[in-house]
């Protein structure tokens, strides 16, 4: 990759050449893997590095891929995933802890309710005399920098044989006000021509303000409904998301809507186009009927595996082994 990112905070960081060097990368790590001689090559080249994951938000998906992605490159991991069991319960710090992690480790990847959490801690570690790169694996409401990396490479992976990802329509069905996934997607997909992008859900959870100021900025059409099924048909992916209710209590209390009405069931499918796609950054609930998984246009599950390889990938180019896995892959003739 030609530009380094050192830390990965936010989805800004990332041009349109950036997200084809590191979803090319992704495949070509795909294609190492498959067998045994490539697993081993590619648990050689980080293996004298060490990575904490810190995640003190709930999560499964983006804590076992980074974690897998670290194995798979041979780098060590420990993790705190309840602060109760570190020192902040005798009133350390989250500043401190994190700190304290960057001195015996050389990456910290962390997940966080705080919105500028990550960002607080690269800027903070930058100033000391033991930077280590930092990995915003979700902040808050706000951003989700990985998952629109895995988002976008299973777009391209969707969509290789229909020219790409430009000039795709996308709607984004449910909570999308509190969805940091939505949010960094959205922003994203400006990198790509004549996008359009529809935001599909009630008032009270609609889009927020800032993402469409910055679509306007960048150019990218866009359409606002509450229209499910008026959208269904006319779209390429349908990217479905779930209530974000543990965000109801700082709020102060539940809205009550019918969430049903922004569901994909069976019947939807008739609708989607034959070449369209489902997606889902996962974990659902009863936004997409479990008898929808076994069409072949449900892209969530795959979402999930490739979050792995260009995971794998991003750490690869964050400690600049990129090239040599790429002078691997040739000189193996893969
Ligand atoms: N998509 C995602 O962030 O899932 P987890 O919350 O399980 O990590």
């Amino acid at each position: 990759m030609k530009e380094r990112v050192f830390h990965c905070i936010n989805v800004e960081q990332f041009d349109y050449a950036f997200l084809e060097e590191i979803c090319d990368l992704a495949d070509k790590i795909r294609e190492i893997s498959r067998t045994k001689a490539g697993m081993e090559y590619l648990a050689s080249t980080l293996n004298h590095k060490r990575a904490m994951l810190y995640f003190v938000q709930p999560s499964t998906r983006t804590f076992l891929s980074f974690y897998s992605a670290c194995q798979m490159l041979g780098i060590k991991c420990a993790e705190v995933r309840d602060p109760k069991t570190s020192s902040e319960i005798k009133g350390e710090s989250e500043e401190d802890t994190v700190r304290t992690f960057s001195l015996y480790f050389d990456l910290i990847i962390m997940r966080h309710p705080r919105a500028n959490f990550a960002e607080k801690i690269a800027y903070l570690l930058n100033k000391t005399d033991h930077p280590v790169p930092v990995i915003n694996a979700g902040s808050g409401k706000d951003q989700h920098p990985t998952q629109a990396l895995l988002d976008i490479y299973t777009l391209r992976r969707s969509f290789m044989h229909r020219g790409g990802v430009a000039q795709k329509k996308i709607a984004f069905v449910g909570d999308l006000r509190r969805g940091r996934t939505v949010r960094s997607l959205a922003k994203l997909l400006t990198q790509f021509e004549e996008m359009k992008l529809y935001f599909v859900a009630p008032a009270e959870y609609q889009i927020g303000e800032d993402i469409i100021a910055f679509l306007e900025q960048n150019k990218t059409e866009y359409e606002i409904t509450d229209d499910f099924e008026k959208v269904v048909p006319e779209v390429d992916a349908i990217y479905m998301t779930r209530l974000q209710d543990e965000w109801d209590q700082e709020e102060g209390g539940h809205v009550d809507i019918d969430i049903e009405r922004y569901s994909f069931q069976r019947r939807h499918l008739d609708l989607l186009k034959p070449d369209g796609i489902i997606m889902h950054p996962l974990p659902r609930r009863t936004e997409i009927a479990a008898e929808v998984d076994g069409d072949p246009r449900a892209a969530y599950w795959r979402q999930v595996r490739n979050g792995m390889y260009i995971r794998v990938a991003l750490i690869a180019g964050i400690f600049q082994r990129d090239r040599k896995i790429l002078e691997y892959y040739l000189s193996n003739n893969l």
